[in-house]
């Protein structure tokens, strides 16, 4: 069966439906510019569930003033062809912000404790954004389950929260993170990094692995683990963001790490900022 695309709600909600009628229905929502970790995602999903919808929308309301919005990469027929070959059932790529966000739009979902640290401090309102259009998609599709990447593992956690506390029904499986042969994990926004900067973005895999080294040769105090991690992004000239140690279901910070602990890297490369994380006992 060729792939189906959908550009408006009223169609995606319809298209859902009539998938559910048949048995259970996976969601994994996207910006686009996929990759092998997105594809990841449709593979588990359609592990999952006989009917997979992809949603593909660079959602304006989780980037802040001055951030990448409008150079943000696309690539809607390359998109749909990788959907189309991991196989995807439908996809819904709305043609215009004002599907989601039509004339007249106020109304937000604004998250809690999870959210404040590490990117909701660095973002302000990215998750409000994030857990905005979420919250929409879930509605839409009613689906029985949703997957999401451990790239992003905070937004994973936001969204689990959320979808427990605003009853959506929807199963928020979060997924192991995708890397190139050298550990960088994949990223639409690598697309940004020029070839030396593309070189030097191996010290966020580097500053995790010497996290993780000192972690098992008995180092459990969060501040050193954050300090060995800050000091291998900066050998590489990266200008770090965070690097924080914290529990990998509250996202607090820990009186002393274990192996569920997980660090949160995030670095400039020039304008680029990229994040990683990982559990410290991997
Ligand atoms: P986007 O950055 O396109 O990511 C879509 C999904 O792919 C997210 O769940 C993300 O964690 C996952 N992903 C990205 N890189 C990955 C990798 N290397 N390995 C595994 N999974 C990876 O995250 C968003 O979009 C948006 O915030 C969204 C949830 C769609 C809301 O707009």
């Amino acid at each position: 069966m060729p792939l189906a695309v959908v550009t408006s709600a009223h169609d995606f909600r319809r298209a859902c439906q009539e998938a559910r009628v048949d048995g259970e229905l996976a969601l994994v929502p996207t910006m686009g510019y996929l990759h092998a970790g997105h594809q990841s995602l449709i593979k588990n999903a359609a592990q999952r569930a006989p009917a997979v919808a992809v949603t593909i929308f660079v959602n304006p309301s989780q980037f802040a003033p001055g951030e990448d919005l409008a150079r943000y990469p696309r690539d809607l027929p390359g998109d749909l062809h990788k959907c189309e070959l991991t196989g995807a059932t439908f996809v819904f790529a709305p043609t215009n912000d004002a599907e989601l966000y039509p004339p007249g739009f106020q109304t937000y979902v604004e998250p809690g404790p999870l959210a404040q640290p590490m990117e909701g401090e660095k973002r302000p309102g990215h998750f409000r954004g994030v857990c905005t259009v979420v919250a929409k998609l879930f509605a839409l599709s009613r689906a029985d389950a949703a997957f999401f990447g451990e790239k992003d593992y905070q937004q994973l956690r936001v969204i689990q929260q959320m979808a427990l506390d605003l009853n959506f029904g929807t199963e928020v499986i979060g997924r192991p993170i995708v890397r190139e042969s050298d550990g960088l994990a994949l990223s639409s926004r690598n697309a940004y990094l020029t070839r030396e900067e593309r070189m030097r973005a191996i010290a966020l895999w580097k500053a995790l692995d010497a996290a993780r080294k000192a972690f098992r040769g008995g180092e459990v105090e969060p501040a050193r683990l954050e300090e060995l991690a800050r000091e291998t992004l900066q050998q590489d000239g990266l200008r770090v963001d965070y690097a924080e140690v914290r529990s990998a279901f509250d996202l607090q910070r820990p009186q002393c790490a274990d192996a569920n602990s997980r660090l949160f890297l995030a670095a400039f490369l020039g304008k680029t900022r990229l994040i990683d994380n990982g559990a410290l006992g991997e």
